[in-house]
C-alpha cells in the first residue's frame, strides 16, 4: 500500500495506472465497519482501491465539532492494508485548498434542508472537497455510505450537473448488533447515551409518521434536530447532549413493529 502526503506524487502514480480501473473512497478517518464495508466492495470492484483521509474544514459548522473529530491514522492505515487498498491520500488543508476556498460548490435546493438547514455551509463544503477528490483520483466508481442520504442524494446529482465521469455507488449503512448505525461520532457517547442510541433506528422504523416518530425520540431524550420522510426514506438527525446523530430508512420498511415505546 502506498502512503501519499503529497498531491503531485500521487499524481504520478495515477498517471502510471493509465486506464485500469480505480476505485475510491472518501474518508475523514477513524475507519469503523461501516468504512470498512464500503473500503471492502471497493477492493473487489476494481483493479486498484484507493482511499483519501482528510478531515474537510469546510463543512464543519462549528469549531468545536472539528476540535472534537476523532483521529487515529495509525490504526487507519493498518486497516486499509489489511483491506488490501492500493493507495491511500493524506492531503493537508493547504494542498486542498490552495484558493483558500475561494471557489466552492453551492446547490440551491436540496443542500438547505434537512441537515442542510441544522448546519449553515455544511454541503457547501462536502460538495467542494468531494469534487476535488474525484478530480485529484479519477476513479472510475466512488463509494458512499447510505447513511449520509442527504449527502449521497447531492454527490450524485453534483456528478450528473458537472456530466462528471464517475459512477456513484450506494452501500447499505452498516449497524451495530443494537441497530445503531456505525459512526466515528459514536465513540464520543458515554455509556448512558449509547444505551440511549439505538431508540434513534428503532422508533424510525416503528413509528407510524415522522411526527410521531419525532415525538418519541423527544420523549427518549434526544434533542431532535428533524425528522422527515423524504425521497422514499425516513431521516432523521438527533442529538445527545453534543454527539449529533444520523440515519434514514426506507419508508417502506417504517411502522412495522409495535412495543417501540422507550418511556
Ligand atoms: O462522509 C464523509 O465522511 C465526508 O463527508 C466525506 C465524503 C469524506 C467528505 O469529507
Amino acid at each position: 500500500m502506498k502512503v501519499f502526503n503529497c498531491i503531485q506524487d500521487w499524481q504520478t502514480c495515477r498517471k502510471a495506472w493509465g486506464d485500469r480501473s480505480v476505485g475510491f473512497v472518501p474518508t475523514m478517518g477513524a475507519l469503523h465497519d461501516g468504512h470498512r464495508s464500503l473500503v471492502d466492495r471497493c477492493v473487489a470492484e476494481n483493479q486498484h482501491a484507493v482511499v483519501s483521509i482528510f478531515v474537510n474544514p469546510t463543512q464543519f459548522d462549528q469549531a468545536g465539532d472539528l476540535a472534537a473529530y476523532p483521529s487515529k491514522l495509525e490504526q487507519d492505515l493498518d486497516i486499509l492494508s489489511a483491506c488490501g487498498v492500493g493507495a491511500v491520500l493524506l492531503p493537508e488543508k493547504a494542498m486542498i485548498y490552495p484558493d483558500d476556498y475561494r471557489y466552492r460548490i453551492t446547490e440551491n435546493g436540496l443542500s438547505e434542508r434537512f441537515c442542510g438547514a441544522h448546519r449553515p455551509g455544511h454541503f457547501d463544503g462536502v460538495l467542494t472537497v468531494v469534487m476535488k477528490l474525484l478530480n485529484i483520483v479519477r476513479p472510475r466508481q466512488a463509494y458512499f455510505g447510505e447513511k449520509d442520504y442527504q449527502q449521497l442524494l447531492l454527490v450524485r446529482d453534483m456528478v450528473s450537473a458537472f456530466f462528471m465521469d464517475v459512477e456513484i455507488v450506494a452501500c447499505p449503512t452498516a449497524r451495530a448488533e443494537d441497530g445503531l448505525a456505525l459512526s466515528s461520532r459514536n465513540q464520543r457517547l458515554d455509556p448512558q447515551q449509547r444505551a440511549a442510541a439505538p431508540f434513534l433506528h428503532r422508533i424510525l422504523r416503528t413509528a407510524e409518521s415522522a411526527d410521531h416518530a419525532g415525538n418519541l425520540l423527544i420523549r427518549a431524550g434526544f434533542d431532535l434536530d428533524y425528522v422527515e420522510d423524504f425521497s422514499g426514506r425516513r431521516l432523521a438527525a438527533a442529538r445527545l447532549g453534543d454527539v449529533r446523530l444520523i440515519d434514514n430508512i426506507p419508508l417502506a420498511s417504517t411502522g412495522r413493529e409495535k412495543n417501540h415505546d422507550p418511556a
